[in-house]
């Protein structure tokens, strides 16, 4: 459990230069948080019952209910633990719905502002490819966040944890890990297109990525994101905040945020998607615990491709899908953020990806077949430059 840490070695501490926040949260109809979100991305959106824009307004719940709910925070309610607090299974007398229950730690500042943008954000936006918060809880000092229930858990859970060994869960497979790859993409190209002004994430990693039925991804935990630059501004500045690993060089040295930051840490997502490594893993080897700097030299040489893809896979990918997957990555995790893709140009790519339905039993299985020939090239840097209008 990668816990979020201040990646210049800063404690987490309130932020100055955070965005105005509303001072309340009860009446979230009146928030002055101003976002707009871009008509056609509620298009495909499964709508409930409404609150004049279409969505169910987060509920607020008693502690006395929650408590009830996870039988008292039983230790066999618990789904997992992260740097803010412990994370119980629960189901909802009033619905019968089960729930993900997130109970922040009590003593935690920097956990209260969190809260508070989780709640705002996840009050604003919604989309497919972004966890649903169905309510809060802010008796006294408890601050619980109640989000719909993700049963095959997260990303991190499939390629690090132990549930890929259990027998029970099976491997990600080539066509679910470009599935998922792909409905993260569009959670984040939800976030830096639709939504105005643009949200940055600031978080994204495996372990914020969750799994729906039929590993249908979602991303979570929106504590930390921030809204980008308006008018001619290019960046917004920040303390840095992020995980090791997955946050952007640039960022990290300068604090200075811009949706390719978001766009970098999206790139160590893909390449852990692909390789089934570790952002960071100090087990491994000297000059393989950071993915990017490990990974980095071998987008150069094609014939160590199959060198980078994932064991457990047992050779059983497509070459030419591979070959792509791994040129989006690369992009990604350029040191330069003008060089890096826009997220469309990255959902338009990892769509045609998963599209490519790979069928193990009519390919040759890599680990055994000479052939690299790589297909089509992807479209090249310079293509994605003009585009981006850097
Ligand atoms: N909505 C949910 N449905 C099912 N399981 C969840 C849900 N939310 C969280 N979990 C589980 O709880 C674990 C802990 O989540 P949490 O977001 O608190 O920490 P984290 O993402 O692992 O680390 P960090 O604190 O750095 O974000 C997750 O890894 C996941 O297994
Ligand atoms: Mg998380």
């Amino acid at each position: 459990m990668g816990g979020c840490f201040p990646c210049a070695g800063e404690p987490k501490t309130v932020e100055k230069d955070q965005p105005h926040l509303p001072t309340g949260i009860r009446d979230k109809s009146k928030s002055n948080l101003s976002l707009d979100v871009k008509k056609e991305s509620l298009a495909d959106e499964k709508e409930t019952s409404s609150n004049g824009s279409g969505h169910i307004a987060a509920q607020t719940f008693t502690f006395r209910e929650l408590a009830a709910v996870t039988k008292n925070f039983r230790a066999d309610c618990l789904l997992g633990e992260g740097g803010f607090g412990r994370v119980y299974k629960g189901k909802l007398e009033s619905s019968n719905q089960i729930v993900a229950i997130k109970q922040l730690d009590r003593n935690s500042l920097q956990g209260n502002r969190e809260f508070l943008v989780e709640v705002l954000m996840l009050s604003l936006l919604h989309h497919p490819n972004l966890v649903n918060l169905i309510g809060y809880c802010a008796d006294g000092d408890q601050r619980l966040l109640v989000y719909e229930y993700m049963p095959l858990g997260s990303l991190e859970d499939h390629l690090h944890g132990i549930s890929h060994l259990s027998p029970d869960k099976k491997r990600l497979d080539w066509n679910t890990r470009m599935k998922i790859a792909a409905g993260a993409a569009k959670g984040l190209e939800y976030l830096h297109d639709k939504a105005s002004p643009p949200v940055i994430y600031r978080d994204l990693k495996c372990s914020n990525i969750l799994l729906d039925e039929g590993y249908h991804p979602k991303l979570s935990d929106f504590g930390l994101a921030k809204l980008g630059p308006v008018g001619d501004n290019t960046h917004v500045s920040t303390r840095v905040m992020g995980t090791y690993g997955y946050c952007a060089p640039e960022y990290a040295m300068t604090g200075q945020l811009t949706i390719k930051s978001d766009i970098y840490s999206f790139g160590v997502v893909l390449l852990e998607i692909i390789t089934g490594r570790r952002a960071i893993d100090n087990s491994r080897a000297a000059g393989e615990h950071n993915l990017v700097a490990w990974a980095r030299p071998l987008f150069k040489d094609r014939r160590k491709f199959s060198q980078v893809v994932d064991p457990v896979l047992q050779g059983q990918y497509p070459p030419r899908g591979l070959y792509q997957a791994l040129a989006v990555a690369a992009m990604c995790v350029q040191e330069q953020p003008a060089l890096r893709p826009l997220i469309a140009d990255v959902v338009t790519a990892l769509s045609y990806l998963a599209s490519q339905n790979f069928n193990p039993e009519s390919q040759p299985n890599q680990n055994t077949s000479r052939s690299t020939t790589p297909g089509t090239p992807p479209r090249t840097r310079r293509d994605t430059e003009k585009r981006s209008g850097y």
